[in-house]
């Protein structure tokens, strides 16, 4: 496809123009300031972004495949994640999101990813390239019984270096949270998370696990854990000296050594999958909001 006064371009990550040209396009359609990852060490390495630029070096059109290994009901699955797709209004509805969808999956399809995985408000985009939704599930722990509080848990802060080592070293050698469905490895979106929404805080655990989590005073939610241990969620509540009414656990608990029940999940956005694995992934089951992209 050619659209005359544009240039396409993928992989242009390393040139720092570009980059901003982007970040400028998903502030102005999502009002996101994606730029915040620099202070973590920039976007994640994996990604494959397709764009077309104008002739002022503006971008105004993207969209984005990255790596995104999952766990699924026991095995590890080469899925790819797809992110900030935009058009600027005034180069809507002359097929430059097709043009750029097709190019990714094309890419992603070539590269054996089994499994390709995304988040949308507008579903019917994707539903005629195969795409389906998966519905989600919240879990409704039951109180666990109280343990002896452990060695005191301390909160961390993105904005102290050696937090955010500790931070990145787990994220980097956690375990899956969950066997039945989570990310393997995916640090970039749980940084970036963790910036976007000052409610949430991140705890360590005897330096081998980070639960990330929010308490209201009553409800307690557990949204995810970047360790190589994954603790029981009565171990995590002692150590966080929480005694919550309710509690939400934001991915499937099969690792917590707990009692849950599944409700569902009502989001802004939904979690469409497609794919060879896609069959495979069976629920009930929710995307950590840490991972969520
Ligand atoms: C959604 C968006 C990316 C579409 O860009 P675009 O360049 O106008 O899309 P195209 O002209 O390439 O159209 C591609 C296809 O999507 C369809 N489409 C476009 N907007 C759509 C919408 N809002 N809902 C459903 N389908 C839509 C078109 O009819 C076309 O279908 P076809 O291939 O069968 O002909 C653009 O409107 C946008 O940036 N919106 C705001 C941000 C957003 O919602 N991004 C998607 C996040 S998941």
């Amino acid at each position: 496809m050619s659209e005359p006064g544009l240039t396409f371009r993928q992989d242009y990550f390393g040139d720092p123009c570009a980059w901003k040209a982007l970040a400028e396009l998903l502030q102005d359609t999502f009002s996101i300031d994606v730029d915040m990852q620099a202070s973590f060490g920039g976007p994640d390495p994996t990604s494959m972004p397709f764009g077309y630029f104008d002739s002022e070096g503006r971008c105004v059109a993207n969209f984005t495949a990255f790596s995104m290994p999952m766990m699924i009901n026991g095995t590890a699955v080469k899925a790819a994640g797809y992110q900030s797709g935009a058009v600027r209004p005034e180069w809507r509805e002359r097929g430059l999101y097709r043009d750029l969808m097709q190019r990714a999956f094309a890419r992603t399809a070539a590269e054996g990813y089994e499994l390709d995985l995304l988040l949308t408000d507008k579903p019917a985009l994707y539903e005629r390239y195969g795409f389906r939704i998966l519905p989600q599930h919240i879990f409704i722990a039951k109180t666990p019984e109280p343990r002896k509080p452990g060695p005191p848990a301390r909160q961390l802060s993105l904005d102290s270096p050696d937090d955010l080592r500790l931070i990145k070293t787990l994220l980097q050698n956690r375990q899956p949270v969950s066997a039945q469905f989570a990310v393997v490895r995916q640090k970039e979106m749980f940084l970036l998370n963790a910036c976007f929404n000052s409610a949430i805080r991140l705890t360590a655990l005897a330096d081998n696990a980070i639960i990330a989590w929010t308490f209201d005073g009553a409800t307690f939610w557990l949204l995810d854990i970047a360790g190589t241990t994954i603790p029981s969620l009565a171990t995590i509540l002692s150590m966080l000296d929480v005694e919550p009414e309710r509690i939400e656990i934001c991915f499937s608990p099969d690792r917590l050594d707990c009692e849950a029940s599944p409700e569902p999940y009502e989001g802004y956005t939904m979690l469409m999958a497609r794919g060879k694995a896609a069959d495979d992934i069976a629920g009930p089951f929710i995307l950590s909001p840490m991972a969520e992209f």
